[in-house]
């Protein structure tokens, strides 16, 4: 009878909510969402970017969570359950490649999220001016070695809740955490606004120039979309293969994408804002974030403390993000390779230690590691993010809409009919034609160019 018992699971509905978000929010709102969005001309990626959210975003969580729910198993299993002796699983092998590497330039990011904390504590920051903070953070970035202990000490932390397991570890962290991230962004937010000259950031962050909207700006919207919500290399499957049978998924994939987006849209009124008036230019990439967030906080009553507990909070939503990427990757380890979690944690740590090691050292002046004119660091973020996850995504839907088809898709999103679910046709419609449709466009578009 108790066949299924020995598997893992999420406790409760907030439980797999709060491990998606946990999941969806991280560096990827507070720091990649800025930085694509200066990069790509303001307001006009925030448009389609929104776009991507609700009309991809949705169907694509939808489908992960009906794949790994239905099939009971991480991102690799998932099709080799449901489409035994096909290519499919190829898809998952993809997803949990590109597992890998993200987790291996994403710790890079982290680890600095440590160095600033300690920063923050040892008081730093305050009295400088703008230029100071510029020049510390690249005297950081030229200490390579530091990066990648930082880096290293992350991959531990994650390592270290992975070990533990799904509901002791993940769940329990991110209950209680997310919600205080978006309060204290809500306060940083109210005062960036206040500053003087905002309005010039608010404008380039809300008043759309439609003449910018490019394949190239396409495609980056396209890529932050999926990398914001951790869709498309199966993480979703791997958690929703942990969700309970009685579970509502289509109303957890709507709270998340509310909160994965209210996040990035907070981020964005904190960051242009200030970035403005202080003077950070909105294509500054890196130094967008940590040089104009201090800054902020230089500004602010209180800012010594607020301060911390900005840069706590965002090594957790680092921490509560790359766990769902290690997870993918352990899960794939345990149940398809049959070797011990604890076992799998490790190998898997030290895997992308390995990576991770050019990823952070890519980012020193004069570096080596240069790959087609780009940082290697760059070149994973943009190979796995603007092109993996798309292409992931794409066959996912591809799979749920024409594989496992309308019926199964039916009974997963109501749960066997108790639930009413008034959106499901709409959203199959979506994910049968609409979706692959438009990541095909998208993305040849953005690959001729
Ligand atoms: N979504 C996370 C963020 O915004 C990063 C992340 C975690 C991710 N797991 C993922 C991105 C899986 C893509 C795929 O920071």
């Amino acid at each position: 009878m108790e066949e299924k018992k020995k598997r893992d699971g999420f406790g409760s509905k907030i439980g797999i909510i709060a491990a998606a978000a946990g999941s969806a929010i991280g560096l990827g709102n507070i720091y990649r969402f800025p930085c694509e969005l200066g990069n790509n001309g303001g307001a006009a990626f925030l448009l389609v970017y929104l776009a991507v959210v609700i009309f991809l975003g949705i169907p694509v969580m939808l489908s992960e969570l009906v794949i790994g729910r239905h099939s009971q198993s991480n991102a690799v299993g998932a099709f080799k359950k449901l489409a035994p002796k096909t290519a499919w699983p190829i898809v998952g092998y993809m997803g949990v490649l590109c597992g890998f590497l993200i987790f291996a330039f994403y710790s890079t990011v982290s680890g600095w999220t440590l160095e600033y904390i300690v920063k923050a504590v040892s008081n730093s920051f305050s009295g400088k001016d703008l230029a100071t903070i510029e020049q510390d953070f690249s005297d950081f970035h030229n200490m390579g070695w530091r990066n990648v202990i930082w880096q290293a000490v992350f991959i531990l932390l994650t390592g270290f809740v992975v070990f533990k397991g799904v509901q002791n570890g993940i769940e329990k962290y991110a209950k209680i955490l997310m919600p205080l991230l978006l309060v204290i962004l809500i306060v940083l937010g109210v005062r960036s606004m206040t500053l003087p000259g905002a309005k010039a950031g608010l404008s380039f962050l809300f008043n759309p120039d439609f003449s910018k909207i490019t394949g190239k700006v396409l495609v980056s919207a396209l890529g932050q979309g999926f990398f914001s919500l951790s869709l498309g290399m199966g993480v979703l499957i791997t958690y929703g293969s942990y969700v309970k049978k009685s579970d509502n998924l289509t109303s957890t994939a709507f709270s998340v994408v509310l909160a994965d987006t209210m996040i990035a849209l907070l981020a964005g009124i904190v960051i242009f804002p200030a970035a403005f008036s202080f003077g950070v230019r909105p294509t500054a990439g890196m130094g967008l974030v940590f040089n104009t967030i201090p800054m902020l906080f230089n500004q602010m009553a209180g800012g010594y403390v607020f301060c911390i507990i900005f840069f706590v909070l965002l090594a957790i939503a680092a921490l509560t993000s790359t766990i769902s990427l290690l997870e993918v990757v352990v899960a794939y380890i345990t149940e398809q390779l049959h070797v011990k979690r604890q076992l799998a944690t490790v190998i898997a740590c030290a895997a992308t230690m390995f990576l991770g090691v050019f990823a952070s050292l890519s980012l020193m002046e004069n570096t080596p590691f240069i790959i087609a004119g780009k940082t290697v660091f760059d070149a994973m973020d943009f190979i796995s993010s603007n092109v993996m996850l798309p292409l992931g995504g794409m066959l996912i839907v591809i799979f749920m809409g024409w594989r496992l088809g309308k019926t199964k898709f039916f009974e997963e999103v109501t749960n066997e009919g108790k639930l009413k679910s008034p959106l499901k046709a709409i959203i199959f419609f979506i994910i049968r034609y609409l979706a692959p449709l438009a990541i095909a466009v998208v993305f040849i578009n953005g690959l001729i160019k």
